[in-house]
């Protein structure tokens, strides 16, 4: 009898345990996408779409653009997003909420803002007001502040031009809800049309707060010292850097040269269009910055990032070590609306460091993955040598270059790259080491027509800052994307491509005899 009673309570106990192990399961498959509706996942297909990148930030389902509010607290990177939670073209902006304690594994977080009768939530930042400057919190739980930009639809549909402001919104839970400052907005707009994306932060130096907006054609620069009442100390730009299209989402931040120590500021603007490749694109601006007024001798109009698909980065405030971490988001305007993804449309690009360095005397803003990347990272093939004799190519086959790093150092030479699959898509990588000059195919890439302007023509870059004897490679492929960086980020391209199957070859050719060396080719894990 009793090891009747035993079996039984043992077998109970495995019924329980299995019954237990099913919830968790389904409780972590219970993805909650707004707070109206609770949807069931099926794990195996989870974030398995066509198209759906393995290790890139994407929202669970519907349409997203920029990153917003990107903040460090208490060991979370908070990322907020431009974010439509009913379709996967653009619509009432709300952001979206994403958390993770290494800038690789998110967590899905409710959305944070919605739209009201002051309009949309458009672009813009946070931060800890640590000190509750603002009096919105206490000394002891001090709040979450986002600075944000409300787009009132309703005067435009009325024509009236003053349509953009800007307001604030406070959390007292580290992010989880948030409540509208009641007398919003705080920064208000009788003048201008394009009056949008703040970049709040608190500054060192001057021992205040400071904000960074667009305004039309140029950027325009804000104190405070409660992050409530703001006032407009400069402008900067209206004769400055690329002028194609309207300024969007500004950053400034302080960078320590690599070489000597001295520090500057980095002023980042998106433009649209007017990027060199078409359409969207990043630009930045080297110089100083005093609190108020932002000063540059720069001349030339430099970019963030070469590629087509990047664009509104900007960059993480707070984080340990003063870190600059920037991520962007991977589409561009020309043709964000009709990629040929389902349920989900638009992922952000690796999270970057960025550094500053001076070439040929002048200063050169560097981007390169977080070290985070790296614990993703499993070798498949290494090779210290392969020689390339001139007009001749090796070919190195690998079942899944879609999910891949492939890295290597070349000769300063000609050197052209081409990953394909058994379907005849290809995409091309060339370095034209005369011309000094970077292209990227992707025209036979896979699918392209979506879009007239997506595969037109290929997209060129001249590289005059690549002056050392090699060149290191860096290419990091996702399902929907590549991402370049050639001399840890002197040049960085960021392209999507949505090729029909997985590229399984990759040809190495030159005209040149090349020699490729320490070639490593590494699959990365799936975050999700
Ligand atoms: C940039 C942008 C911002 C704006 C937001 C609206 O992509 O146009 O200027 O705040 O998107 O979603």
């Amino acid at each position: 009898m009793k090891y009747l009673w035993t079996q039984i309570i043992a077998v109970s106990l495995f019924i329980s345990a299995l019954v237990t192990l099913n919830c968790v399961a389904q409780e972590k498959n219970n993805v909650l996408i707004s707070s109206k509706e609770t949807i069931t996942v099926d794990s195996t297909q989870y974030y398995k779409e066509p198209f759906r990148p393995q290790f890139h930030f994407s929202p669970e389902k519907k349409w997203m653009n920029d990153p917003n509010g990107m903040l460090y607290y208490k060991g979370t990177y908070h990322l907020f997003y431009q974010y439509y939670p009913e379709d996967i073209v653009w619509g009432p902006m709300h952001w979206g909420h994403a958390t993770s304690s290494d800038l690789m594994h998110w967590q899905h977080q409710k959305i944070a803002l919605y739209p009201d009768e002051l309009g949309y939530i458009f672009s813009g930042s946070a931060v800890m007001d640590v000190n509750n400057t603002s009096g919105l919190g206490t000394k002891e739980n001090p709040p979450m502040i986002a600075i944000f930009t409300y787009h009132n639809m309703e005067f435009e549909k009325a024509g009236k031009i003053n349509m953009q402001t800007q307001g604030l919104a406070y959390s007292l839970d580290e992010g989880q809800t948030w409540k509208k400052y009641e007398a919003n907005p705080i920064i208000n707009n009788t003048t201008l049309r394009d009056f949008r994306d703040p970049k709040v932060f608190w500054n060192e130096d001057t021992k205040t707060w400071n904000l960074v907006l667009v305004a039309g054609d140029r950027a325009q620069f804000y104190t405070s010292s409660n992050l409530l009442h703001w006032k407009l100390e400069s402008e900067f730009g209206q004769n400055n850097g690329a002028h194609g299209g309207v300024w969007e989402c500004p950053d400034l931040f302080k960078l320590k040269t690599e070489n000597n120590q001295e520090e500057k500021w980095v002023l980042l603007v998106s433009i649209n269009p007017g990027a060199p490749n078409g359409g969207s694109a990043t630009q930045y601006f080297i110089g100083d910055f005093d609190g108020k007024t932002f000063t540059t001798s720069q001349k030339d109009t430099k970019w963030v990032d070469n590629g087509t698909d990047n664009y509104a980065g900007v960059t993480y405030n707070d984080t340990p070590n003063g870190e600059r971490i920037f991520m962007g988001w991977m589409s561009n305007w020309n043709y964000a609306r009709n990629t040929p993804t389902t349920n989900w449309r638009s992922a952000m690009t690796l999270p970057r460091t960025l550094s500053l360095s001076t070439i040929k005397g002048d200063y050169v803003l560097q981007s390169k993955p977080v070290a985070q990347f790296d614990q993703q990272l499993t070798t498949a093939f290494s090779k210290e040598k392969i020689e390339i004799k001139k007009g001749s190519e090796k070919t190195l086959n690998y079942s899944n270059f879609n999910q891949s790093q492939i890295q290597f150092k070349a000769a300063n030479k000609n050197l052209k790259l081409v990953f394909s699959n058994e379907v005849n898509d290809s995409l091309v990588l060339n370095y034209d080491a005369q011309k000094q000059q970077f292209s990227i195919d992707r025209r036979q890439s896979g699918k392209v027509n979506f879009e007239k302007s997506f595969g037109e023509k290929i997209h060129t870059t001249p590289t005059p800052n690549l002056i050392s004897k090699s060149i290191d490679f860096q290419i990091i492929l996702d399902w929907s994307s590549i991402e370049i960086f050639l001399n840890g980020g002197v040049y960085s391209f960021t392209e999507q491509i949505f090729p029909n199957q997985p590229y399984t070859k990759l040809s190495i050719q030159s005209i040149d005899n090349q020699e490729i060396k320490n070639i490593n080719i590494q699959s990365v894990k799936d975050i999700w």
